[in-house]
């Protein structure tokens, strides 16, 4: 089909509520680490797909995913050594006492299992959860994002969910005091490390360590949602919460530990998964199954083996140290933040989140062969994440394109 006609039936046979990136859509019929291929052979540089952590197609995860599907793919039910070879390692990067895995199909299914184990555990059903986020798209994380329940169709929050602000701990400080004086027992507390569908946040420095402290100390669990910001990609640490010193009792991760392949995962305590072990079997048909595990286990041996984070610092510095040049010589440039892979850049005018500028952009980019996004409230911060392999020459390729899109 040429590309209108694979639009037109698309709009025919899809819900519409899926989105198509860019004014001109683009038809990508092939990956190859952080490019990608048009169906007229025109290669983009893909900065934007979080999800190829390790480059589109590596050979390597391709190779372990095909072997394993010619040998055998059957669920947890069976034993077999893959599962705990990739627990084993997954767990080994992660400090005590975050020891046990659950594994299923993808980031929303992670968190919803997150909230169900802190729920076992606590007792409770209220949840702090900071404004912007996105957890996921059930119904019930829906209701736990902000995000969606305050956006476009959405219906706001439930009782059980306590919205936050991000730019300063005192939000959580204060919010488990109202639950408090309200008469509610607290869940927990869920956040990004580094919020990015909010626009690429670094919470304040304490932010962690402090909403963490109030939260445990009224009963309530901590989790992570390493979903965008874990293995390696803000460079300085493998798990972003580690920027802040603090350890979640959950974490939860998805994109990139598949590298395309849908995999969640969940860790946790052992004190919290006895809690989760109450005589109710937990199980997903495809979640852990051997496939999975083989692609899972190798993503996080090339990541390792490809020293993918001290990469990721290097040239996420290196592009960083760039859009600040820029920002030097382009007003509409308000911040340049992030870490490691893990990029935004803010763009305002006359005091405004600049979004039609920001869109323009972006499409301008997409021209010129260069793949990025736009988020935040407003879509006012391009958002820069691309396969870990970026090179040094791929983000001086971006910047020179970005600072002419920009004029
Ligand atoms: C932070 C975060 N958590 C959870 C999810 C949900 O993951 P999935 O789309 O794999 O269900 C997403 C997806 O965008 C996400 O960005």
């Amino acid at each position: 089909m040429n590309k209108q006609a694979t639009l037109e039936a698309r709009k025919r046979l899809l819900g519409r509520n899926l989105s198509v990136a860019y004014h001109d859509p683009v038809k990508i019929v092939r990956g190859e680490m952080q490019y990608l291929y048009d169906d007229e052979g025109r290669r983009y540089l893909d900065a934007y797909n979080n999800v190829a952590h390790v480059g589109h197609c590596h050979p390597r995860v391709v190779a372990a995913g095909a072997e394993q599907m010619r040998t055998l793919n059957t669920n947890t039910r069976y034993l077999n050594d893959l599962i705990i070879r990739y627990a084993e390692q997954l767990t080994a990067t992660l400090p005590d006492p975050l020891r046990v895995c659950y594994f299923v199909n993808s980031g929303s299914e992670a968190n919803e299992l997150a909230l169900r184990l802190a729920r076992t555990h606590t007792n409770a059903r209220d949840m702090i959860v900071l404004d912007l986020a996105y957890h996921g798209n059930t119904t019930t994380l829906i209701d736990l994002s902000p995000y969606k329940h305050d956006g476009p169709g959405g219906k706001g929050a439930p009782s059980w969910v306590h919205k936050v602000a991000w730019d300063n701990e005192q939000h959580v400080v204060e919010a488990v005091a109202r639950l408090k004086t309200e008469g509610k027992d607290l869940c927990g507390f869920i956040a990004e490390s580094m919020p990015s569908v909010a626009g690429q946040i670094v919470l304040p420095k304490d932010y962690l360590e402090k909403a963490y402290a109030a939260v445990r100390d009224a009963g309530g669990v901590c989790i992570a949602d390493e979903v965008q910001t874990g293995y390696g990609r803000i460079g300085t640490h493998f798990w972003a919460f580690e920027h802040y010193g603090v350890v979640p009792d959950i974490v939860v991760l998805g994109k990139p530990i598949g590298n395309g392949h849908p995999i969640g995962a969940v860790i946790t305590t052992p004190e919290i998964a006895h809690s989760f072990d109450n005589g109710m079997e937990f199980f997903s048909t495809f979640g852990g199954n051997t496939v999975s595990c083989a692609i899972g286990l190798t993503v996080l041996q090339v990541v390792q083996e490809e020293k993918l984070q001290a990469h990721a610092l290097e040239v996420g510095n290196h592009l960083i140290e760039g859009l600040r040049e820029l920002h030097q010589h382009h007003e509409i440039i308000h911040e340049v933040r992030g870490s490691g892979l893990f990029i935004g850049v803010e763009l305002v005018r006359n005091g405004q989140p600049a979004t039609s500028e920001a869109g323009a952009i972006v499409n301008r980019m997409r021209e010129k062969g260069i793949l990025l996004g736009t988020d935040g409230p407003d879509h006012n911060v391009l958002k820069i994440r691309p396969p870990m392999p970026f090179s040094h020459a791929d983000a001086d390729f971006l910047l020179g394109v970005l600072g002419r899109a920009i004029e």
